[in-house]
């Protein structure tokens, strides 16, 4: 089968090959992959890969075979999946059960490859903040794969979302994606917040963090700056106003119950995902190479199959 393979003599640091078919293990489905969407995480892991190893964590395809142990989604079944084990970017991959799950057959390979970390990144952030009903809610880097979803999720949990973009030709999309209120940075945010999902980190998470109101949690889910934080004297000295807040760090692949997350949200028609960029697949090697800029929407890359 065919599989982008990191050459790092390649333009992107890729070459797409001839490899071995997967070898699932009893407890891994063999799927055909008809669609991915890389992530900031992907292109980022691309550097660490050895010459040879298939980048590519997430996606969405067919099962080939079922998985030996019988349990997860059957043959035939259109799936969603990821693995941070990677070996995504190729036509076949073997991916276990607990990381894969049935998805309706209208809905398409591309739509649905957008969604594994992104939007269960947000699904698993929202939920991790309680119940925001009534509550105010701050998601930094809302036009964002991630943000654009917790954005969604967060409205139709009840929340006041205050929504932070730097680019102000998205506010008005924000609004009409749920937000109640859109700035441009944390800086022009005006009162406390229960809860923070920051996508940027540096000075946007330590303004996010002291926004937050007595017991609130702002979660460092992303960090697509690449900034330090600095946090000034006092940031952590309590009194009654800034009482028992909690910054936490967040791992998409930290907890158990992927599959039902996932199904809920490929099931999820309601769900807007924005524009899509939608490529053939030998194209990877020149996008990636070209900087993996997000141009007329999210980039998707659909594998076209003989069979
Ligand atoms: N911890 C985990 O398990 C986990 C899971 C999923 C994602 N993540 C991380 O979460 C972050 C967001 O992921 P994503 O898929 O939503 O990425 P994405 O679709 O590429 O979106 C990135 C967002 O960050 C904004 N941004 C980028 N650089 C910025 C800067 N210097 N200042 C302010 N805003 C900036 C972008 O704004 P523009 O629209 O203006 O470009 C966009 O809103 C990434 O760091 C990713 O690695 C972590």
């Amino acid at each position: 089968m065919l599989a982008w393979t990191k050459n790092a003599q390649e333009p992107g640091g890729l070459a797409l090959a001839d490899v071995p078919e997967p070898t699932p293990r009893p407890d891994e489905l063999l799927v055909r992959v008809d669609a991915f969407a890389p992530n900031p995480g992907d292109l980022a892991a691309l550097a660490s890969l050895s010459d040879g190893a298939i980048p590519g964590w997430d996606g969405s395809g067919v099962v080939i075979e079922a998985a030996a142990d019988g349990l997860g989604p059957q043959a035939g079944e259109r799936v969603v999946f990821l693995s941070l084990a990677a070996r995504g970017w190729a036509e076949h991959r073997a991916v276990p059960h607990t990381m894969t799950a049935s998805a309706p057959r209208d809905v398409s390979p591309e739509r649905l490859a957008t969604l594994p970390v992104p939007a269960t990144s947000a699904l698993r952030a929202v939920r991790r903040l309680g119940s925001v009903l009534g509550r105010r809610m701050l998601i930094v880097g809302a036009t964002g794969a991630v943000g654009r979803v917790a954005v969604q999720l967060a409205a139709r949990s009840g929340a006041h979302v205050v929504a932070v973009a730097r680019d102000g030709g998205q506010h008005e999309e924000l609004r009409r994606l749920g937000a109640h209120e859109v700035h441009g940075t944390t800086e022009a945010v005006e009162g406390r917040v229960h809860g923070a999902i920051d996508l940027i980190g540096g000075d946007e998470l330590v303004r996010a963090y002291s926004l937050l109101a007595p017991g609130g949690t702002a979660i460092a889910l992303g960090h697509a700056a690449g900034a330090d934080e600095h946090f000034p004297y006092g940031a952590f000295v309590a009194d009654p106003a800034t009482a028992d807040r909690s910054i936490t760090s967040f791992f998409l692949g930290s907890e158990p119950g992927l599959p039902e997350e996932m199904a809920y949200l490929a099931a999820d028609r309601d769900l807007d995902v924005g524009p899509l960029d939608i490529r053939p697949w030998t194209e990877v090697a020149d996008w990636v190479a070209s900087g993996g800029a997000r141009t007329s929407g999210r980039p998707v890359f659909r594998i076209a199959h003989d069979d």
